[in-house]
């Protein structure tokens, strides 16, 4: 199989960020194959389907995600809608023997994530998930660190997801505000990436007590289709769900941590990473200096600095963008990189990168956070 045809299922950032990352694929991973063509996408706004047609040279286009499905040109699916629409599309999509690649939250609740693993086990078709995180060079360094046993035994732990996206109190009141479009606020939007981050570095979370809390009580109502970036005039209408989480959590490894996520934390744009901390180290990122990943190890326990280590070519995918470690990447790249395991995983008939059961992990770590914010009590994953 040399080619593979793709349908790219809601246009907005997410649908423009997968579209351009299957056209990179092969400037990147020139040899990786199949390599994407892109064939139907789908969006019930006009205006975004021309757009897409125009920049990214789909083939077809279609008011309604179904006729993408329907298309035997395709074989395999971006499903980059509002989050309610996730376990219908995703479902659909594996009984229709299409490969999934669907963003995060993978459904608005852990029983809608489980709904879309269950149809592509029983479907036999691959997937993946955005924790598009996991895929930076630093990331993938640090889990070699921690897994070689660089920084000892992993003792505590703090990931931040805190973002400023909706810090104004105009900020528009889009699907991401209403319980029935999006499920949970905060939780799922960025407490699903910091659950599986933290997953993915220190190993399974057994246990969390959380509190969360909706410092903007209302927003206004926004005229049409809107980013959530944006601001708005209209009738002042409730938020239904979380702009702030934190919890503390426990590891089956028996460390220890806390993650914190906040949609309305002004001053924090796009502030995202960790701190790891072991018996004898420590490791630790920012997203915003992605190539970046401070280190500290070694036998001097104390008083010992943290070195920052540009990362380079041969750790993780750096080497199929830059030829030298220190040259920036972006956000857009990790989207490449996903894009590329997502083809790898259909052409080896096994997984390459964050799955659906990953989905699940995140979705119910999240579960058990709102669970305990209304119990005021630890909650066992
Ligand atoms: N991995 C990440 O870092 C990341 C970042 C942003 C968003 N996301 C996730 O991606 C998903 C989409 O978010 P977004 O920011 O792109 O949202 P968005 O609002 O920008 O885009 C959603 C698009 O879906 C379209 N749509 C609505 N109903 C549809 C239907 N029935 N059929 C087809 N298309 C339909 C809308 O018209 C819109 O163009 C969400 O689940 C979100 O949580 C992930």
């Amino acid at each position: 199989m040399s080619t593979i045809g793709v349908g790219v299922i809601g246009l907005g950032w997410m649908g423009r960020v997968h579209s351009q990352a299957y056209l990179r694929v092969p400037h990147h991973f020139p040899d990786l194959k199949p390599a994407p063509r892109l064939v139907t996408a789908a969006d019930p706004v006009a205006e975004l389907r021309d757009d897409a047609t125009r920049r990214y040279g789909f083939a077809r286009t279609a008011a309604s995600w179904a006729e993408v499905l329907a298309d035997p040109e395709v074989a395999a699916v971006s499903v980059t809608t509002p989050t309610d629409l996730h376990a219908e599309v995703g479902v659909a999509a594996a009984k229709a023997g299409k490969h999934i690649w669907i963003e995060k939250p993978v459904g608005r609740d852990a029983g809608e994530a489980a709904a879309v693993a269950d149809a592509a086990t029983a479907a036999g078709v691959q997937s993946t998930v955005g924790f598009n995180y996991r895929n930076a060079p630093a990331v993938a360094r640090a889990r070699e660190l921690i897994a070689a046993g660089h920084i000892g035994a992993v003792t505590h732990a703090r990931f931040r997801f805190l973002g400023d996206y909706a810090a104004h109190p105009m900020g528009a009141l889009s699907w991401r505000f209403t319980r029935a479009r999006s499920g949970s606020g905060v939780l799922g939007d960025l407490m699903s990436h910091a659950a599986d981050l933290a997953r993915h570095l220190v190993g399974p979370l057994t246990a969390v007590v959380a509190d969360q809390a909706t410092f903007i009580a209302e927003r206004p109502t926004p005229a049409g289709a809107t980013s959530h970036y944006a601001t708005a005039t209209g009738a002042l209408a409730p938020v239904e769900n979380e702009d702030w989480a934190a919890c503390l959590v426990r590891f089956a490894s028996g460390a220890r941590g806390s993650l914190e996520a906040s949609r309305v934390s002004v001053a924090d744009q796009n502030n995202y990473g960790f701190e790891i901390h072991g018996t004898k180290g420590a490791v630790a990122w920012d997203f915003r200096r992605m190539g970046e990943l401070r280190v500290s190890t070694g036998d001097g326990y104390q008083n010992v600095a943290l070195a920052t280590e540009y990362v380079g070519p041969g750790v993780g995918e750096y080497a199929a963008f830059q030829p030298g470690a220190g040259i920036a990447m972006g956000y857009d790249d990790l989207k490449v990189i996903e894009a590329a395991n997502f083809l790898r995983s259909i052409s080896d008939g096994a997984p390459h990168g964050p799955t659906l059961d990953d989905a699940v992990h995140a979705a119910r770590a999240t579960a058990a956070m709102s669970e305990s914010f209304h119990t005021g009590t630890w909650v066992t994953l």
